[in-house]
């Protein structure tokens, strides 16, 4: 992938988000949401993904078959929203290797603080898509990415369900090289880093906390 940012900007996933940013939305339906667009999600950010052919026979003859390549992909969750990317993306591509990052954000200076870090081993040879459905101040996907890459992972691409342009703007600071997938970027940060308009707490609603 080349370009910095991608809006999946599909009718499917686009409608799917409003019934998402409704308040009225019910948890079960926000899960399933969130379950059906991380699949239109994945098919962008695997877009790219290097095939090779295998010989295959269908019932009728052989034939050279496209296949993905390489070693098997990474998925990581940003705990606890990440969570749930991750399950709807693993129905698609269920061989992929699973890795955690648990960072939560002090309420009072923003910042990620570091409580579980958990990976596949070599990093370094595999695709890591990194997964959380909000890019608000992008502190802790920043904070996150630094940990991989600290970890042996060089490619890296981020997928989340909605930015801020604040998110947006500090991932591409902090990390160029990391292309960046969504449903959409909205307006701008609340003083307590939610996005606006947004759809809320992403791990409240999924979860049915508050
Ligand atoms: N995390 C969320 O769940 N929602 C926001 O709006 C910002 C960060």
């Amino acid at each position: 992938m080349t370009e910095h940012l991608t809006v999946v900007d599909h009718p499917l996933v686009q409608h799917k988000l409003t019934l998402m940013r409704e308040k009225h939305t019910s948890t079960a339906s926000f899960r399933q949401l969130l379950r059906e667009i991380s699949h239109l999600l994945a098919y962008e950010v695997t877009h790219h993904l290097p095939t090779g052919t295998k010989r295959i026979e269908t019932p009728l003859q052989e034939m050279d078959a496209p296949v993905i390549e390489g070693k098997k992909l990474v998925l990581v969750s940003i705990l606890r929203a990440g969570n749930g990317l991750l399950d709807g993306i693993l129905e698609l591509v269920p061989a992929a290797r699973v890795g955690f990052v648990g960072l939560y954000r002090d309420e009072e200076t923003l910042q990620p603080v570091q409580y579980y870090f958990k990976v596949p081993q070599h990093l370094e040879d595999r695709l890591v898509i990194v997964v959380d459905p909000m890019l608000a101040t992008g502190n802790s996907s920043a904070a996150a990415i630094d940990l991989l890459k600290q970890a042996g992972a060089r490619d890296i691409r981020f997928l989340c369900l909605l930015a801020a342009p604040e998110g947006v703007a500090r991932m591409k600071e902090a990390h160029p090289d990391v292309p960046v997938v969504t449903a959409a970027v909205d307006e701008c940060l609340n003083e307590k880093g939610y996005i606006v308009p947004g759809l809320g707490d992403a791990g409240d609603r999924m979860y049915g906390t508050k």
